[in-house]
């Protein structure tokens, strides 16, 4: 998988806070994403980790010491600075933000920081009531103005024993805020990108729906996929068990007449549409009210009608639009047929029964198929990736141009 994060130059200052340990998570997480990570530690954060750990992770020499012989900074106090395309600290104390925000320069990291032209991105950890002190505030609204980014803290039991908003959001939150950050000038910029997700779910009753086995990623993936590279991604997506992306702007829908309405309403003013969701072809007449009793038949049946084809009956002016065909047999046929029963620009052809492409899985195969006939057959990816080969096929043909 390549995303944005590979070949990066990631600083993660590392500050005196319990969570420190996660912050080795975060560190090996960037590195598996091919990223080039520069750890600096605090005073504080070395009396909770070790240098040693964060060495053998990143593969690179870790940095606590302006001075210290062994560091590249002894020669050159800015060179991470300088370097850096993006600098996060996690966990970052209230003491390592009320320096920032006053310009302090006594260290390793802060001398870094008040050097760097890069995006910097903060993620607090700290007690509850330290978050909440109108000294933090002040200074997180200071830093806020000028450019940097806050992710968390989030709400949680603390190390104190106590519930309250002081705990370091988690890696893949902080993982997807570097990436949106890194990802901000991308060639998708100015663009809208709106992808459906998930399986709708129509209900039968206030107990049961009638629904499918979509898992969200591939719709997900796409929606990270389009941010990572500068667009303003909507993702309107039914319940899923996946986590709300950093930067992708939610709408939470059920049933395929929901997702309709808030389809049609978000490409108002869309650039493209990649409907990847399993939208049901059908639903009960009715929905009741209370729940159905079993009573004493030994045989119900659900009168059901078909539901609107959402993609099919969006105006198509102003929007590229990209359609799944989910089959099970005769693949290619189906999918161009849809094509052009729907006014699609692009169909992603997806063989269901394929183990490695179903539903649940991280990965997928696809083949791409355009309005002149085209065929891109691709082999198996992840489905971000399936997802960056979709966008890098939308974007010559947007009806605006990118400017
Ligand atoms: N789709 C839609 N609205 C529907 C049904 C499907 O917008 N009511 C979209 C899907 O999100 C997908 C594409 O149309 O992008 C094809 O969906 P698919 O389920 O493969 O095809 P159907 O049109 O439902 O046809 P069939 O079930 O007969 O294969």
């Amino acid at each position: 998988m390549s995303t944005v994060l590979d070949g990066k130059h990631i600083t993660l200052g590392v500050t005196g806070s319990i969570a420190c340990y996660k912050a080795i998570d975060l560190a090996s997480k960037l590195t598996q994403a091919n990223a080039n990570v520069d750890v600096i530690l605090t005073k504080g954060a070395s009396k909770f980790v070790t240098t040693l750990a964060f060495a053998a992770i990143t593969h690179r020499p870790v940095v606590t010491d302006v001075f210290d012989p062994q560091s590249e900074l002894s020669i050159d106090h800015v060179a991470l600075a300088e370097r850096s395309d993006s600098i996060v600290i996690a966990p970052a104390t209230a003491h390592t933000i009320a320096k920032m925000a006053h310009g302090l320069a006594d260290d390793a990291l802060t001398t870094t920081l008040l050097a760097t032209q890069a995006p910097v991105i903060v993620a607090p950890a700290m007690d509850a009531h330290m978050f909440d002190n109108p000294a933090t505030q002040a200074n997180v609204r200071l830093l806020e103005e000028r450019g940097v980014t806050f992710i968390g803290p989030a709400s949680g039991r603390l190390a104190s024993g106590l519930i309250g908003k002081g705990r370091l959001v988690e890696t893949p939150e902080i993982i997807g805020c570097i990436s949106a950050a890194l990802g901000r000038h991308g060639d998708l910029a100015g663009k809208k990108i709106v992808v459906s997700a998930g399986g709708t779910e129509e209900a039968i009753d206030p107990v049961r729906v009638i629904t499918n086995h979509s898992s969200g990623k591939m719709g997900y993936a796409i929606a990270e996929a389009a941010r990572d590279r500068g667009a303003s991604a909507v993702l309107v997506s039914t319940p899923t068990a996946l986590p709300a992306p950093y930067g992708v702007r939610m709408v939470n829908v059920r049933s395929a007449l929901d997702m309709r309405d808030a389809i049609n309403h978000e490409c108002r003013d869309a650039d493209a549409v990649v409907m990847a969701a399993a939208v049901a072809d059908w639903r009960p007449v009715s929905t009741a009210d209370q729940k159905i009793k079993k009573g004493a038949s030994n045989e119900w049946a659900i009168e059901l009608t078909k539901t609107p084809d959402i993609i099919a009956g969006l105006a198509a002016d102003s929007l590229v639009k990209v359609g799944f065909a989910a089959e099970s047999q005769d693949l290619i046929a189906n999918a161009q047929s849809k094509l052009v029963s729907k006014g699609l620009d692009l169909i992603v052809a997806n063989d269901i029964t394929a183990e490695d492409a179903g539903f649940a899985s991280d990965t997928n195969r696809v083949t791409i198929l355009d309005r002149e006939g085209g065929a891109d057959d691709l082999p198996l990816m992840s489905k971000y990736d399936v997802g960056v080969n979709i966008l890098d096929r939308v974007r010559p043909l947007f009806r605006r141009d990118i400017s």
